[in-house]
């Protein structure tokens, strides 16, 4: 890496990540080019973002004739790509209604608002969410609150009122949480961020059946585990169950910041004009994006890609010596090491060009793109062998 780039930045940028020493400058399909033009084969594409592959040409095609076209009129005003975006997510999730955000979080703050805003009518004037320990929802104040991490909540109190998180997995706990404020239930199917870990089926269908008899609302964050990730345009679509808030980001818009709040019936229509509001959100270059991510999607069959590709990588994986599991679900996967070693692993993969992270210090995440192949899935495998064998030397 040019060590010049990295002192510029720590110049100017403020200090909120510790970055890997790799200044990229290129991508194709599954794969990223350094500033030597070393390549890597890109199993986290931008943490579960990049999923139909770098510079990926019918999404570049799509953004680059609407840049030409036109860029952005604000939401005062109606454009075509933003209502067949709209169009397009209800005929695929099954709910009704979609506000449109400019990220994970701030599709999540849409969320935990349109709650509160659905709970302000009747009698009962409600506004807490339950949300589970181990969970992420995003760096805004109310997402913060919402996240069960209280390492990263620590230095930024106090975070904003009304939130409060229970152990996953515990149908008896989160019953006895339920206060009569109490709007709305929160949760991932995925636990991406606190260490790739799935929610069993009955847990949350227990949870729906739940927040049915306590008249709360059932949000599912899908931000990380949408968009085709786990097999499924949504992750809950196969899990037997139907939220009623739902949100979605990272690889809905292809690499462009999008972020997508959808909900159904009376729920849907609570908000009221003046409620709610974005500048950018729901622009006509980002959904032209992200109309053809869905393109994509649908013309290169990446939902079977997913669930084949993703059966293989698990199966390589469980046959790495030191991996002692692998868990989640589609393409969007965690192999537990039987050391805590996920740091060192990671940068070891990452110089022999495999991108991958540690989510925990001993699990590392794997999110390749839907579109990755089977030839890359077995070198993605023999590239993380070799590196967990190098670090355990
Ligand atoms: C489940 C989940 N929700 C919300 C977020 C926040 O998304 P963003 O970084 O786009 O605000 C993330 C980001 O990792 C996430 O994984």
């Amino acid at each position: 890496m040019s060590a010049s780039v990295s002192a510029r930045a720590d110049a100017v940028l403020m200090s909120t990540y510790r970055r890997a020493p790799v200044v990229f400058v290129r991508g194709a399909g599954s794969w990223l080019y350094d500033d030597a033009g070393k390549a890597y084969l890109d199993c986290l594409c931008g943490v579960s973002v990049c999923s139909v592959g770098h510079a990926n040409p019918r999404v570049a095609r799509a953004v680059s004739e609407q840049l030409g076209t036109l860029v952005h009129v604000s939401n005062l005003f109606y454009t075509l790509p933003q209502v067949e975006l709209a169009e397009r997510l209800v005929a695929l999730s099954g709910l009704d209604r979609v506000f449109f955000a400019n990220c994970g979080a701030t599709a999540n703050e849409t969320a935990i608002k349109l709650a509160r805003r659905w709970g302000q009518q009747g009698e009962r004037r409600r506004h807490g969410v339950i949300s589970l320990d181990g969970s992420f929802h995003g760096r805004t104040l109310a997402t913060l609150a919402a996240t069960g991490q209280p390492e990263k909540q620590a230095t930024f109190q106090p975070l904003p009122p009304g939130f409060s998180q229970v152990a996953p997995e515990d149908l008896e706990a989160l019953a006895a949480a339920i206060e009569p404020t109490t709007v709305a239930v929160l949760l991932e199917t995925v636990q991406g961020e606190g260490g790739v870990r799935p929610l069993g089926e009955r847990y949350l269908q227990g949870v729906r059946r739940l927040c049915d008899e306590r008249e709360l609302l059932l949000i599912v964050d899908d931000v990380q585990a949408g968009t085709g990730r786990c097999g499924r345009w949504f992750s809950w679509q196969d899990l037997g169950f139907v939220p009623d808030i739902a949100t979605t980001a990272k690889a809905l818009g292809g690499g462009l910041p999008i972020g997508a709040c959808l909900a159904r019936g009376a729920v849907a229509a609570a908000f009221r004009p003046g409620d709610h509001a974005t500048t950018f959100g729901g622009g006509p270059a980002v959904c032209r994006g992200a109309l053809a991510v869905i393109e994509e999607i649908e013309q290169r069959a990446l939902l079977a890609n997913c669930a084949a590709r993703g059966a293989e990588l698990r199966a390589a994986l469980e046959r790495v010596p030191g991996v002692s599991a692998v868990r989640g679900r589609g393409l969007l996967l965690g192999a537990v090491l039987e050391r805590p070693c996920a740091e060192a692993l990671v940068a070891r993969a990452l110089e022999l060009g495999l991108v991958v992270n540690n989510v925990r210090p001993e699990v590392v995440r794997f999110a390749p793109p839907l579109s990755i192949t089977v030839e890359e899935v077995a070198e993605a495998a023999r590239r993380f062998a070799g590196a967990l064998a190098a670090v355990a030397s």
